[in-house]
Formats: structure tokens, C-alpha cells, sequence
């Protein structure tokens, strides 16, 4: 699997990524945790802060990490008030937690033998019967609804400067791998834009496949939900949320 590089893009990772989706999905986890009634969050791949920093304000005994230094490295400007630790979901430990939580396709990221590595060094983070909460791209949705044109994900316009990213991606359904292939232009004013190109693989999965993988690695699946909250739905989710316990 080819990887995303953050370094380059971290630093408008915020303006690219952010948008209204990030508040109102936050107010969708905070809803699950207090269901759960957790009190204390491992965000193992915490980005920029986007999970992390809210939930730190709405009270929860935060700990944030992530794998990316530069991705941190924002995070900790825009949030002295947490120290951000650099760690691999793989193998990165920092004590028992209610809840580890891996937010917006951050596994997908990762290989199908890796996710396995990460699933087992999150029971490690966990209490028994602590919850991991995350997100990915539906596979049986993918199958019928995946966008073989070039398409524009992001456009944005930010205090004069211009966002607009393109994508023309290729889907290995049987494999379940989506080569990401991106173009993003920032042109500020009429100045020559600069163009950043990104090619990497995001392994996907159904949400069968979560549940086989989980109960095998000693997790019970609680809840698949979509990213607004409501139930799933396998063929018209775009997402898969689950949310799975520590036996
Ligand atoms: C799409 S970003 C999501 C970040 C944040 N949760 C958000 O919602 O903005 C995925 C993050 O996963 C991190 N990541 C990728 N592989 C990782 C690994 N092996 N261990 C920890 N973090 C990893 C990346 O550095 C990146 O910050």
C-alpha cells in the first residue's frame, strides 16, 4: 500500500478537510460517548485535533496522538493546552482507556494485516469493556457507487486564497483498495498557484468484514451506524461508524 504523505499538505489539512461536517460529527461522537458513559479517550490518530480538541473542552480526559509529526504539530499550536504525542496506532500505548477512538478513514490508511496489528494494540489501550470508535469508507457501497470520472471534492475560497482539489481515483473492488489519486491548486489572488499532486491506497471494508475482523480480535460489534448518526445502511452509507467493545 502506498502511503499519504501529511507532510506536505498538513498545513492546509484544516482548510482542505474542515467544514461543517467536523461539528456536526463531533456533536454525533460526544452524543455516543456519553451513551456509553465515557469518561476517558485514547484519540489514537488525532490529525490536527479535529476530535481531540473538542472533546478535551467538552470535558473528557483527552490523550491525542498520531503518527504524522507535522500533523501534531499543528494541533499543538492551535491547542497548547494538550500535550500531542507522536505514536503508531500499531503499537503506541498509553495506558487504559473507556474509549480509543480513530476518526475520518484514518485506518484506511493502513494494510489489511496492519488494521489487525492496530486492532490488537487497541485492546491493549482498552478497559474490558471499553469501546474503539471509527470510521471508514463502505465497501458495498463503493461497489456500485464509486466515481470513475474526474471529480472536485473540495472548493473553497479563504481569505483570498483559493482551494480546489480534484480526484481521479481508481477502485480494486475485489481487493477493496481505492488508489487515491489527487490534485489540489491554492492560488492566492491571480498569483501562480501552487499545485500539490498526492497518489496513495486506502484499504476499505464491508461492514461483514469489520465484524469478522473485530470478533476475532476479541471485540463485539455494538452499533453500525452512518456518519450522521442514523442507522446504516449497507448499500447507502457512504461510511461505516462502528462502534465495538472490548470483551
Ligand atoms: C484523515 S486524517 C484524520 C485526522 C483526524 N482524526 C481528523 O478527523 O481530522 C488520518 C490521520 O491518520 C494518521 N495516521 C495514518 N497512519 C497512522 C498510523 N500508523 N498511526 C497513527 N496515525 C496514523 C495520519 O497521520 C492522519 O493524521
Amino acid at each position: 500500500m502506498k502511503d499519504y504523505n501529511y507532510a506536505t499538505q498538513a498545513e492546509y489539512y484544516d482548510i482542505v478537510e474542515g467544514n461543517t461536517n467536523v461539528k456536526d460529527f463531533n456533536n454525533i461522537l460526544n452524543k455516543l460517548l456519553k451513551k456509553y458513559n465515557i469518561k476517558s479517550v485514547l484519540d489514537i490518530t488525532c490529525g490536527t485535533g479535529a476530535q481531540a480538541i473538542f472533546l478535551d473542552k467538552e470535558g473528557y480526559k483527552v490523550t491525542a496522538s498520531d503518527f504524522s509529526k507535522e500533523m501534531i504539530a499543528i494541533a499543538q499550536k492551535k491547542y497548547p493546552k494538550l500535550d500531542f504525542k507522536q505514536g503508531d496506532i500499531r503499537n503506541a500505548k498509553y495506558g487504559k482507556f473507556d474509549a480509543v477512538i480513530s476518526i475520518f478513514n484514518a485506518i484506511g490508511h493502513l494494510s489489511k494485516p496492519d488494521f489487525g496489528k492496530a486492532i490488537r494494540n487497541i485492546t491493549n489501550n482498552l478497559k474490558t469493556g471499553g469501546i474503539y470508535i471509527f470510521d471508514i469508507f463502505n465497501l458495498d457501497f463503493m461497489k456500485h457507487g464509486f466515481i470513475k470520472e474526474e471529480f472536485i471534492d473540495t472548493l473553497k475560497e479563504v481569505d483570498g486564497t483559493k482551494f480546489v482539489r480534484f480526484n481521479k481515483n481508481t477502485f480494486d473492488s475485489e481487493g477493496g483498495v481505492i488508489h487515491m489519486n489527487q490534485k489540489t491548486y491554492i492560488q492566492k489572488g491571480l498569483s501562480k498557484p501552487k499545485i500539490f499532486k498526492d497518489s496513495w491506497d486506502m484499504q476499505i471494508y464491508s461492514s461483514d468484514e469489520l465484524k469478522d475482523i473485530l470478533e476475532k480480535n476479541g471485540f463485539e460489534v455494538l452499533e453500525f451506524l452512518d456518519m450522521n448518526g442514523d442507522k446504516f445502511d449497507k448499500n447507502k452509507s457512504l461510511f461505516i461508524l462502528t462502534i465495538a467493545r472490548k470483551k
